[in-house]
Order: structure tokens, then C-alpha cells, then sequence
């Protein structure tokens, strides 16, 4: 029987719990200095969001027959450092010289918290850690991976892509490029690392990474719509954020019925590099990642 929607939310949630407290694990403690800088940390990594990079990771790992469930368990500091790259990701995207946003995860955003340049270190801090935790995984292909994803070839190139394509004509292709890198090539690889982790063979992989790609895309079209006609309570962040700033989004490159097509297109195509296998945790997840409100 396939899975509902609801199922695919409990186990969702599931899996974001077990992150939490992994996470609680690997991060340092606000009573160790230098306070502010772990406060700031543990503000912006605690303060929820969906978890969706660790989650991915540990789903590639078990459908590739990962089995170690225990804390030394390799899966567990790469799902840490994941979701800690990601949330670097976030502070720094927010700051006054970025997007310029005042409201993340429903609380005020870590500048906005703790001033700019606790947020800048914060942001510093975590991807440090991030790397050292994912050398403890044993894996130089994980971390290789890392590096990469979040390179001037990924994330950082697609941010900077971002800003200078402010209040500029883009078209398809161009935001493509764009939201590849900044956003697909962290979840893309996320689910390649959990891959890596379990051992599985190339061919396995290549399919897994080829997954990743498609929802990594259709994740920033996704963002892109929620941005214009999404809920802000469910956000927790400011919607019209993208129009304040005339950014380079899908639905202004291509209107909001294609963003909404080209979006389902690809979560279809995801699905079928998994047989359509709707038993499958990561299909759930792709099909989530298509129809999610926040
Ligand atoms: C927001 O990511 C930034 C993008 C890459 C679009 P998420 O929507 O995964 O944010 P959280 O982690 O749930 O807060
Ligand atoms: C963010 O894209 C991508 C990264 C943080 C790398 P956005 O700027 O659209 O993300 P939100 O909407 O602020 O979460
Ligand atoms: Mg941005
Ligand atoms: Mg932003
Ligand atoms: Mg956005």
C-alpha cells in the first residue's frame, strides 16, 4: 500500500527528533566560552526548520542498506554537520549585506539577535565544526563531497550568482544555474554522502545522486512560490522577501503556472529514477518536498 502524506509527516518528524538530538550532541555548550559565539550557534541550529539535509541523508543511508544505528554510527556526525552547513547557510544568506531578512525559523535572525558580527562568526564557527565532524566519519569521499556541495562550483558560487543577478532579466536557464548551486548541489549531496556512508555500489549512487539533483531544484522553485504566495506563520520567515530585493526567482523568469509544472516535473522524474516505489522513504520525501507549505 502506498504511503499517505500523513505517513510521511510522522516520519518526517521522527527523523527531524533523532537530528535534534544529535545535533544537541555535536554542538558546544553556551556555558563553555567563548559564550556568545556557542549561544549564537545553538540559537540558529536549535530553533527548528525541517531538517530536510539530515533526513535525506540518513534515508539514502538505510535505502543503501546502511545498518549501524548506534551513536559512533558513521551517518550520525555526517547528519550533524549536514544540517550545520545548512544553517551557516542561512545566517550568512540573512545578513543586511545578503537578503537582508529580519525572521528565520519564527524567531528573529541571528544578526538580529546578536549583532552582525557574532552572526558572521557564528555562521564561521559552524562550518568549522561541520568539516571536523564529517573527517570523523573516516570517509575522504564525504568530506570531498562537502567541499564541493558548498564550493564556488555550488552553494557559494549560486549565492553569489544570486546577488549579482539582483534586479537583472533572467531567464530559465539562467535561474536554473542559480538555484542549482545554491540550494541542489547541498541536497544532492546529502544524499550522495548517505550513500557513500552505507557502502553502496556506483551505479546505486549515481541514481541516488541523479535524484538528488531533481529535488534539489524543484526544492528552490518550491521556496520561490512560497516566497510569493505562502503563509508566514508556517515559513517562520517573511514572505515578499524575494520582490523586496528583485531576485532572480523561477516564477518571475518563467510565470507561476510554469514554475508550478516545471516544479512537479521534476518531483515525477525523481520518482521514477526509485521505480516509483512508493514504500520508499525517499519517494515520501520528493513527494513532500512538491507539495510542502513550509
Ligand atoms: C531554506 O531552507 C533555504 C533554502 C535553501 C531555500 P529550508 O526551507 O530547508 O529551511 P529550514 O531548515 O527548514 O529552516
Ligand atoms: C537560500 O535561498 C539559499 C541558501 C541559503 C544557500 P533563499 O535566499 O531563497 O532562502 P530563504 O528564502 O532566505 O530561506
Ligand atoms: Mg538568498
Ligand atoms: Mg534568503
Ligand atoms: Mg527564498
Amino acid at each position: 500500500m502506498a504511503t499517505s502524506l500523513a505517513d510521511e509527516k510522522r516520519y518526517l518528524s521522527e527523523v527531524a527528533a533523532r537530528v535534534d538530538e544529535i545535533l544537541d550532541r555535536y554542538l558546544p555548550s553556551d556555558d563553555e566560552e567563548p559564550r556568545s559565539l556557542h549561544a549564537a550557534m545553538r540559537y540558529s541550529v536549535t530553533s527548528g526548520g525541517k531538517r530536510l539535509r539530515p533526513i535525506l541523508a540518513w534515508s539514502a543511508y538505510k535505502y543503501c542498506g546502511g545498518k549501524d544505528e548506534t551513536a559512533e554510527s558513521s551517518i550520525h556526525p555526517a547528519m550533524a554537520a549536514l544540517e550545520m552547513v545548512h544553517t551557516f547557510s542561512l545566517i550568512h544568506d540573512d545578513l543586511p549585506c545578503m537578503d537582508d531578512d529580519d525572521l528565520r525559523r519564527g524567531r528573529p535572525t541571528c544578526h538580529k539577535k546578536f549583532g552582525e558580527a557574532i552572526a558572521v562568526l557564528a555562521g564561521d564557527a559552524l562550518i568549522n565544526l561541520a568539516f571536523g565532524l564529517m573527517g570523523q566519519t573516516g570517509s575522504a569521499e564525504a568530506v570531498r563531497l562537502l567541499s564541493d556541495a558548498l564550493g564556488t562550483g555550488g552553494m557559494l558560487g549560486g549565492q553569489i550568482a544570486d546577488v549579482e543577478a539582483e534586479g537583472k532579466a533572467v531567464d530559465r536557464d539562467d535561474v536554473i544555474g542559480i538555484h542549482r548551486k545554491k540550494t541542489g548541489a547541498l541536497i544532492r549531496a546529502s544524499i550522495h554522502i548517505g550513500a557513500v556512508l552505507a557502502g553502496a555500489e556506483e551505479t546505486k549512487v549515481n541514481r541516488l545522486s541523479q535524484f538528488g539533483e531533481k529535488v534539489g531544484l524543484a526544492f528552490q522553485i518550491v521556496d520561490d512560490i512560497l516566497d510569493i504566495e505562502g503563509n508566514q506563520e508556517l515559513l517562520g520567515k517573511q514572505v515578499g522577501s524575494d520582490s523586496k530585493k528583485d531576485k532572480a526567482t523561477y516564477p518571475r523568469a518563467v510565470g507561476m503556472d510554469t514554475a508550478r509544472k516545471d516544479a512537479a516535473v521534476l518531483i515525477d522524474e525523481a520518482v521514477a529514477l526509485l521505480e516509483n516505489d512508493e514504500n520508499n522513504p525517499l519517494v515520501g520525501i520528493a513527494r513532500y518536498i512538491g507539495q510542502r507549505q513550509n
